[in-house]
């Protein structure tokens, strides 16, 4: 079964054929990274416009570079759910319009779901369920207990910013550019992790919830000073960024790895599936082998990480094969995302 995934929730216009779930034929990805790098961050009406002018061709491109043409296609998968809305709205017209000038069945899919599924997708053998799942993304941080594909229970979330979120903001304090992860990521390798005694952020009463505002409020304090009133300093030395770049991932990444090491034992899985574009980060990933040695994590692999609409079409297939698919007309597109936490 082959179906072409569409991706449009953020930044990213990517188009993607997947036959039968996992064997990916093509996944164009073209990012807006350059458009919005002036900007500190992601400009929706920016982001709206582009996806436009760069719908089409990246569907193209996926067509091509998989050999393929759209006739060949069996079922049109789209994210269509959570994102910026009018970034949202534009990859579902445009699956919506192929799918009925085709007269193609059409299936929407939740975005942060598709980032778990990612790790699935790129797993060599089958994943046993349960299992754990954390969701480290941009807009999202979350563990979940997976049952299976599409059987979720959520364990706890970030109760204000989202792991990537924080890498950003952090980053811009340091007047580096957006996105901020793979830069401080970069940074880290030459600096002290122990040179800001920084502490992660504790919710009290939900051991596996996250907080990273606090964390965040804490560097600005160590760079700028307690007087700083939330300004930062205008020039911070070489040494100075790498060292915070080093000292504020080591908080971030002990919490995250200290509650999935918890959560894992507390719901007794013995893997976990990772998802979303912090998961691109090698530290990450070494610190997890280090200290987590007895579970099986499972990563997604390159160029599954980041946004890609490789994860949307492979979850799709298996989507369509429980549920079926949706109304052509009644599928919508919502900023936030009411499927997989509900
Ligand atoms: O999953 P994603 O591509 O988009 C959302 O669904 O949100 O994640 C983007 C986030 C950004 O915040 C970016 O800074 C972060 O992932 N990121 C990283 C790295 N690469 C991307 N964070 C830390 N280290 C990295 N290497
Ligand atoms: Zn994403």
């Amino acid at each position: 079964m082959l179906v072409l995934g569409i991706e449009s929730t953020c930044d990213e216009t990517a188009c993607s054929i997947v036959k039968n779930g996992n064997e990916i034929l093509s996944n164009v990805v073209a990012s807006q990274v350059a458009l919005h790098e002036e900007f500190g961050g992601v400009v929706p009406e920016l982001a709206c416009r582009r996806h436009v002018d760069l719908m089409i061709p990246v569907i193209d491109k996926a067509l091509a570079e998989a050999n393929i043409s759209l006739e060949d296609i069996d079922l049109i998968a789209v994210a269509h759910a959570p994102g910026l809305i009018g970034a949202v709205l534009i990859g579902v017209n445009t699956a919506k319009a192929l799918a009925l000038a085709l007269g193609k069945p059409l299936i929407g899919i939740n975005h942060i779901e598709a980032h778990l599924y990612a790790a699935v997708m790129s797993h060599t053998a089958p994943v046993k369920f349960p299992c754990l799942g954390a969701v480290l993304s941009g807009g999202h941080t979350a563990l979940l207990l997976v049952n299976g594909i599409g059987d979720y229970r959520l364990i706890g979330e970030t109760v204000d910013d989202a792991i990537g979120e924080a890498f950003d903001k952090v980053a811009k304090m340091m007047n580096l550019p957006y996105p901020g992860g793979p830069h401080i990521e970069q940074k880290a390798k030459s600096g002290n992790p122990h040179s800001y005694p920084l502490k992660p952020g504790k919710v009290k009463g939900s051991p596996f919830a996250f907080s990273f505002s606090g964390l965040k409020t804490a560097v600005l304090y160590s760079l700028a000073g307690q007087d700083s009133c939330g300004k930062r300093k205008e020039s911070l030395t070489e040494e100075e960024i790498c060292n915070m770049s080093a000292s504020f991932q080591r908080a971030a990444f002990s919490d995250i790895i200290q509650k999935t090491i918890a959560a894992a034992e507390k719901y007794q899985c013995q893997s976990v599936i990772f998802g979303g574009g912090v998961t691109n980060n090698r530290t990450l990933r070494e610190m997890l082998a280090l200290e987590a040695s007895s579970l099986e994590l499972i990563w997604p692999s390159l160029g599954l990480s980041l946004d890609n609409a490789a994860m949307i079409a492979g979850l799709g297939y298996h989507r369509y094969i429980q549920y079926g698919s949706c109304d052509d007309f009644e599928l919508e597109a919502h900023s936030r995302s009411p499927l997989l936490f509900s």
